[in-house]
């Protein structure tokens, strides 16, 4: 593969974030966890420099937010703006982390561009030229990559119920195949992932949804498409109960397909919760051990990531906030990054690293 010429801006964001690992590395690794990784963005590393250290002190990977998405990575159909995830990998190497990618195919964020995609021929072009160059991009480098993110939609009647989208409306459903076959073709070495949300909970949406996840592996499983593992978002609900035995059930049939299953995207959605701290953080907490538990119950976990690591830097502030206007507390980290019961629980089904 020709390296890509690094641009000037590409330097610096690099320099930046290898700074990140002069700084963070200072930060005491007694508690790095095995396995255990955070949802991290460069405008956030470079904000606060406490979450780098945080990012040290507990993780072995990261995963980008965003810089990775099609949105941030494709500003026109004949570029892609690599620097920032760029860098954000120059922190992850530079710290002996691993890193994910998030995400090759999504219904959500495609550029204004793709409006101009008006045929078959030129959506499958674009699709396959935009995984062969990213993938290959960062082909040896990553652990893995959510290849297509949330393909069920949030109803789904049947099993055989997918998530309308660019892409299958062009090419129907087979592009999602497509994706993992590209994806396997340009990097053969990194485990190809679906990713889904809304999976865990007892209730029938919850349970149709994971039905036609089910449904979905299976078929990807027997067109022999390179799927390796199952990505449990885990964006729990704060006041629902987590389906026990539903997800042990579910996650003992996918190691049972030889497919890994991986906690994604670990948080907890807190509107519905007390607004006191302690009482919030322990329901919150008791929500992670019932998830783990039942994640875990068939074999152990070796990919446990969580969308975010400090209260601080949390999707919901913008996306979920409280009625009563309270901070949310939906991450191990207080805002102040002290740890939480949350994070005694991810460390109660994680092994300190070497
Ligand atoms: O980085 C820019 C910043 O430069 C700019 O000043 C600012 C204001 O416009 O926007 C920043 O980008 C935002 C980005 O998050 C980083 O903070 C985007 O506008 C915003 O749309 C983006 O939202 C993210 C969303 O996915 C869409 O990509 C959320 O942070 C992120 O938490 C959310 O994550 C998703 C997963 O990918 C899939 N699973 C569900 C999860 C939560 O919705």
């Amino acid at each position: 593969m020709t390296p890509m010429p690094i641009s000037r801006r590409q330097f610096v964001y690099a320099a930046v974030a290898t700074g990140f690992a002069a700084a963070a590395s200072a930060a005491p690794l007694v508690r790095r966890r095995k396995g255990y990784g955070a949802a991290v963005t460069l405008d956030d590393l470079q904000a606060e420099p406490r979450l780098a250290q945080a990012i040290n002190q507990y993780c072995t990977e990261i995963v980008p937010v965003y810089e990775l998405k099609w949105g941030p990575l494709r500003p026109s159909r004949d570029a892609f703006a690599f620097e920032r995830a760029d860098a954000l990998l120059a922190f992850a190497e530079g710290n002996r982390l691993k890193m994910r990618g998030h995400n090759l195919v999504w219904y959500y964020g495609l550029p204004d561009w793709t409006k101009d995609i008006h045929s078959a021929a030129e959506a499958e072009r674009e699709l396959v030229h935009h995984i062969e160059t990213v993938a290959s991009h960062y082909r040896g480098r990553l652990t893995s990559w959510d290849v297509v993110n949330e393909p069920i939609p949030d109803w789904a009647p049947t099993p055989e119920a997918r998530r309308d989208c660019l892409w299958s409306s062009f090419l129907g459903q087979r592009y999602i195949e497509l994706a993992f076959r590209t994806a396997h073709a340009a990097d053969p070495d990194v485990r190809l992932v679906v990713n889904e949300y809304d999976v865990e909970h007892v209730g029938p949406r919850f349970e149709k949804k994971r039905a036609a996840l089910r449904r979905l592996v299976f078929d990807l499983l027997d067109a022999g498409a390179p799927l390796h593992a199952v990505g449990l978002q885990c964006h729990l609900r704060g006041a629902t109960p987590i389906d026990r035995d539903g997800v042990s059930a579910f996650v003992a049939e996918m190691r049972g397909e030889g497919l890994d299953v991986y906690v994604t995207e670990l948080d907890v959605i807190d509107q519905d919760l007390p607004a006191a701290p302690a009482a919030r953080d322990a329901i919150v907490a008791a929500q992670v051990e019932a998830v783990l538990e039942a994640v875990t119950a068939p074999a152990p976990l070796d990919t446990l990531l969580t969308w975010g690591l400090s209260d601080r830097f949390t999707w919901m502030t913008q996306t979920l906030p409280r009625a009563d206007h309270i901070p949310n507390r939906p991450l191990p980290l207080d805002a102040d990054f002290q740890p939480k019961p949350f994070m005694a629980t991810i460390e109660r089904f994680t092994r300190a690293a070497a």
